[in-house]
């Protein structure tokens, strides 16, 4: 089923058509909220993390968003239809402030779902949508919904390592070496010709290492660009840690192919709103970057901390 676009011109950009969201996990980490709200749904201040993550795919060029949903996670998807009843109360007491918010995530770009009946892990998430692709589709972006990666933009870098580079592009965050155990960590080595020194070639991966033996601090952040043939790849992975099917497992299976994965390295910030602790630092970065909510929210921390200090 297909919504969305009510007022969007689709643009597109030559990587990638496609934006693939996995958000069919059962969000445990935030029980008991997520026993009946989808954690994608929780609000970045007023905004819910999903329509956040689907600003930045329509930012990149993306003409659609597939979002990966699992029964019961209705309420994600409904998120991007039009409510006309609600519309019209907004328009009727001159509440067009209001209507802007509500109507901007319709209009971002077209929405389709496909629905992952169990959560059988994040690689057999993404091998859920090949069924909505079209046959001249080469490669799709995947977005987790989990991770906010600001400023926007890096998408397109990813995108123009794909047009230059082919094959498969990622994108990692440079951790503290202590953090490391806490990600998905490439193994990499310089690219000769590359002008810019964030793009990486990828030559190996390993999951949640030990410090000793994690090969570098550049962490996965959320943000892929799939070459088509991950989906072979997947068909072929065996279910790794936890009993599920690891898109990490797949894209080892590609580079040990010699299929071309480089990463782009994001100097930025990043957010992990699929804990409450990584969420309560998204949510306080953004009140405090808001005109409405900033100043009196800093006024109050200050004088918090004053308190919790003495
Ligand atoms: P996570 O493992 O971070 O999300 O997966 P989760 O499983 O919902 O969270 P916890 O561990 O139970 O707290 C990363 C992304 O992949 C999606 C999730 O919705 C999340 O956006 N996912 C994960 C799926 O779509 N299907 C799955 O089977 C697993």
């Amino acid at each position: 089923m297909v919504w969305g676009m009510t007022d969007a011109v689709p643009h597109t950009n030559s990587a990638f058509r496609t934006a693939v969201v996995p958000a069919a996990g059962m969000g445990t980490r935030f029980l008991p909220a997520t026993k009946t709200v989808p954690k994608e749904l929780l609000p970045v201040v007023d905004t819910p993390g999903i329509e956040l993550v689907a600003g930045e795919a329509a930012d990149s060029g993306a003409g659609r968003l597939v979002i990966v949903t699992s029964p019961g996670k209705d309420g994600v998807v409904a998120h991007f239809v039009e409510d006309l009843v609600l519309e019209s109360k907004l328009k009727e007491s001159g509440k067009y402030h209001l209507l802007e918010k509500v109507r901007k995530a319709p209009g971002l770009l077209e929405v389709e779902s496909v629905v992952q009946d169990q959560p059988l892990g994040l690689g057999h998430a993404v091998s859920c949508a090949e069924s909505v692709l079209d046959d001249d589709e080469d490669a799709i972006a995947v977005l987790l919904p989990d991770d906010l990666v600001m400023p926007r933009g890096v998408l397109e870098t990813m995108a123009r390592v794909r047009q230059k580079r082919g094959g498969t592009v990622l994108c990692a965050i440079d951790v503290p070496k202590d953090q490391v155990s806490s990600y998905g960590v490439f193994e990499v080595e310089t690219v000769p010709d590359a002008v810019n020194p964030d793009v990486l070639k990828v030559t190996g991966m390993v999951e949640k290492p030990a410090i000793e033996d994690a090969p570098s601090t550049f962490a996965a952040a959320g943000r892929y660009i799939l070459d088509r043939s991950i989906f072979e790849a997947l068909r072929r992975i065996e279910p790794g840690a936890g009993g599920e099917l690891q898109l990490t497992d797949a894209i080892a299976l590609l580079i040990k192919d010699g299929h071309p994965v480089h990463v782009v390295v994001h100097r930025g910030t990043r957010h992990d709103l699929g804990n409450p602790g990584g969420y309560i630092r998204a949510a306080v970065d953004f009140a405090l970057n808001s005109d409405e909510y900033g100043p009196s929210l800093r006024e109050w921390l200050t004088d918090r901390l004053k308190r919790a200090d003495s």
